[in-house]
């Protein structure tokens, strides 16, 4: 390719009544990145354009946008993937800070809310040791690998259509990590918390945060396990 056309989402919300779309055009090279186009059209183009990116390299979770209408990491993007005409948007459910930047405020507030943080039991008097093959670990380690993007939340039909007002799948993927651990002495106050009102059964299993993850982890099975864990515990039986 030797032209791509970058469409950018451009909105200030304390100023413009509407967001208008800039084009910009601009040269590809190997393995670019829809980032490094953001970086280039900064540097070349329109220092005014902003944006979120820390690590560009996939682990910080900050560079998360719509790219041609799918939720995905802007640094793990190759634009050759894309074709010429790329368009860039902020993620859904997020309110605009400005142009693609987003304020992530809603994710981190139902992050909150499920109890994020490793409670020890009273009798624990060691930390965080767990045996190398022990199949609480095996269970966990997958979700381990969140790196709070915010991708699996913009894309779920559930947050939106309740307004914010369901936790979604990242908060309750960390929710199963300490729900699965024996040693957590919160987990079955905090099973209760994400069994209640906005909770899990608020997931209509829509599958759009599996598809997104740019960590390959499916929050729509880890939600099952906890529906499971909660009428385990309902009729009495271990969980
Ligand atoms: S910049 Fe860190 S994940 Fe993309």
């Amino acid at each position: 390719m030797e032209e791509v056309k970058v469409s950018v989402m451009r909105f200030i919300p304390s100023e413009d009544e509407q967001p208008r779309y800039e084009t910009y055009s601009i040269t590809p090279k190997d393995n670019m990145t829809v980032l490094d186009t953001l970086f280039l059209i900064v540097e070349d183009q329109d220092p005014s354009l902003s944006f979120r990116c820390a690590c560009r390299l996939g682990m910080c979770g900050t560079c998360g946008m719509m790219i041609n209408g799918r939720g995905r990491l802007a640094c793990r993007t190759k634009v050759e993937e894309l074709g010429d005409e790329i368009l860039v948007e902020p993620m859904r459910s997020f309110p605009v800070i400005k142009d693609v930047a987003v304020d992530m405020e809603p994710f981190f507030d139902s992050w909150k809310k499920v109890k994020p943080y490793f409670v020890p039991k009273e009798d624990t008097d060691e930390f965080a040791i767990i045996p190398k093959h022990a199949k609480s670990r095996e269970v966990i380690d997958n979700n381990s690998d969140c790196i709070t993007c915010g991708l699996c939340y913009q894309s779920c039909d559930a947050v939106s259509i309740r307004d914010g007002e369901y936790m979604g799948p990242a908060a309750l993927s960390r929710a199963h990590n300490l729900i699965a651990d024996e040693r957590d002495g919160a987990r079955s106050e905090r099973l209760d918390m994400v069994t209640g009102e906005e909770g899990v059964f608020e997931c209509h299993s829509f599958g759009a945060c599996l598809e997104v993850c740019p960590k390959g982890i499916n929050p729509m099975e880890t939600i099952q396990k906890i529906k499971t864990k909660k009428l385990k515990k309902t009729v009495g039986l271990k969980w």
